[in-house]
């Protein structure tokens, strides 16, 4: 159970962060707000006292309560409305920068996994100790192709708490998402066949793709997702055979798509017949606390194929996620015995031990909310330190934020400068096959706001004006 003050408190962050409450704005007086949300003054009290230790609000005396942060966000510009094939691959390119950020990131700003100081590593360990324990036949085992029944049925419970209908036989254990993906991908379409992508699209994604031999088609994507009318237009014209997407706190912009448009993707996959696949890998951090429902949830053909892991909220380590589909499951059988046969069962037991405990809807809940303020004090800090005319997203959820800059710097140019300072973030153009988004970075939010963070920030901020001065 989440504390009513707490939910009135994200509710009223979320507002923040998208600017129906504008910086400078005042908020209703507390008696007000009491009444406008039907709750106690002293919850109403609670939601403001809590707002202001976020640094969200300030009270003036004599006067109520203001919005704190930056006045001049300006939202991410509309994308090209063409679709692109790909010709130019920066492959290479993305291998280095992550073997850097695994290197020389002395904040974590291009990190693509939470710090474990926001993870439940505790609760984990004494997991993988009690189940170390259970010296039976299935845990010395490689166990069952599909995974531990014990964490499939754990993984039914976390969907159908987010509206998937499903049980165990429908679901197969991966080693993370990117194997998931991998997989499916082999079932649904073959070498030399088009994928589409939502752009900027997540560059593991893209070297998944350039690995398969597979063709990509890139959709571009605003603040708020794709156009639905060009992506239909797409569908009906034949233009790919699968299409690979994230409905949930997209990486690396962080939209969650409106269930209207999941609807219509749902029924635009079965009136095509067409497989989609649903990267879902950062579904439970949406900022409305892991309830989101994906747009598998919406499928009533089979042809999305849904796929996850606990990489982003839980363990990155155990490498441990799942794909879930009814038609391809004997096909997905074979092809994960092919490859590895089964995941660590050790890994599997605790986890579906953790799952069990409780724990992790509690955990999910607070982090959403901690990340909420995180990527908050991020964008501020951003906005405050770079040039006039930047613009930043507005994530639903995630821990990232995709900001563009004006037009003339390229930020491989500010990634050369800032990697000597053992700063890193993730250049924009490693989001896309077809050289967009050089003037874009993605900057990465993983742990509680700290000093060290503004420092590099403010020194990113530095050395993007000092680029732009020169131009
Ligand atoms: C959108 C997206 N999909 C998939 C993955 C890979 O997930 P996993 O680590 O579970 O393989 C990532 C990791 O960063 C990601 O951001």
């Amino acid at each position: 159970m989440t504390f009513k003050y707490q939910q009135l408190a994200t509710h009223v962050t979320g507002e923040i962060q998208n600017q129906t409450l504008a910086a400078g704005e005042p908020l209703p007086a507390l008696r007000k707000f009491a009444l406008q949300h039907q709750v106690s003054l002293a919850t109403a009290t609670k939601t403001y006292e809590w707002l202001q230790s976020q640094g969200l609000i300030v009270a003036k005396a004599q006067s109520g309560f203001y919005v704190k942060g930056h006045s001049s966000i300006k939202p991410l510009s509309q994308p090209r409305l063409k679709s692109v094939s790909i010709k130019h691959d920066p492959s290479d390119v993305i291998f280095e920068i992550l073997q850097n950020a695994l290197t020389f990131d002395r904040v974590g700003l291009s990190s693509g996994y939470l710090d474990e100081s926001l993870r439940p590593s505790l609760e984990l360990q004494r997991s993988l100790k009690r189940t170390a324990k259970i010296a039976n036949l299935t845990a010395n085992s490689y166990g069952h192709t599909q995974g531990e029944v014990k964490l499939r049925n754990a993984i039914v419970d976390i969907m159908r708490q987010r509206q998937c209908s499903i049980n165990t036989e429908q679901i197969i254990v991966t080693n993370g998402c990117l194997e998931a993906i991998n997989l499916v991908l082999g079932q649904v379409s073959e070498v030399g066949d088009t994928v589409a992508i939502f752009t900027p699209c997540y560059s593991g994604l893209l070297t998944a793709l350039k690995h398969a031999k597979r063709q990509v088609l890139e959709i571009p994507c605003g603040p708020e997702g794709p156009d639905m009318v060009h992506v239909a237009e797409l569908f009906s014209q034949g233009k790919f055979t699968t299409l690979l997407f994230s409905a949930i706190a997209s990486n690396p912009i962080g939209f969650s798509l409106p269930r209207k448009t999941k609807k219509q993707l749902a029924l635009l996959a079965k009136q095509y017949q067409t497989y989609i696949i649903e990267d879902d890998t950062f579904g439970s951090l949406d900022y409305r606390q892991g309830t989101t429902e994906p747009a598998y949830a919406y499928d009533h053909a089979g042809y999305i194929v849904y796929c996850s892991s606990f990489s982003k909220d839980l363990a990155p380590n155990m490498r441990l996620g799942w794909i879930a589909s009814k038609p391809l499951m004997p096909g997905l059988m074979r092809h994960k015995v092919a490859l590895n046969i089964t995941c660590n069962m050790p890994c599997q037991l605790a986890m579906a031990d953790y799952l069990f405990s409780e724990s992790y809807s509690a955990h999910i809940r607070k982090l959403t909310t901690t990340l909420q303020q995180q990527v908050l004090k991020l964008q501020t800090c951003v906005l405050q330190h770079f040039p006039a005319g930047t613009r930043v997203s507005q994530p639903q959820g995630g821990f990232f934020l995709w900001v563009e800059l004006p037009h003339q710097i390229k930020t491989m140019e500010i990634y050369n400068l800032a990697v000597q300072e053992n700063i890193c973030f993730m250049p924009g153009h490693t989001f896309s096959m077809s050289g967009q988004y050089e003037h874009c970075l993605r900057l990465s939010i993983n742990q509680i706001w700290h000093s060290d963070l503004e420092q590099a920030v403010c020194r990113l901020g530095e050395i993007t004006c000092a680029l732009f001065d020169g131009i």
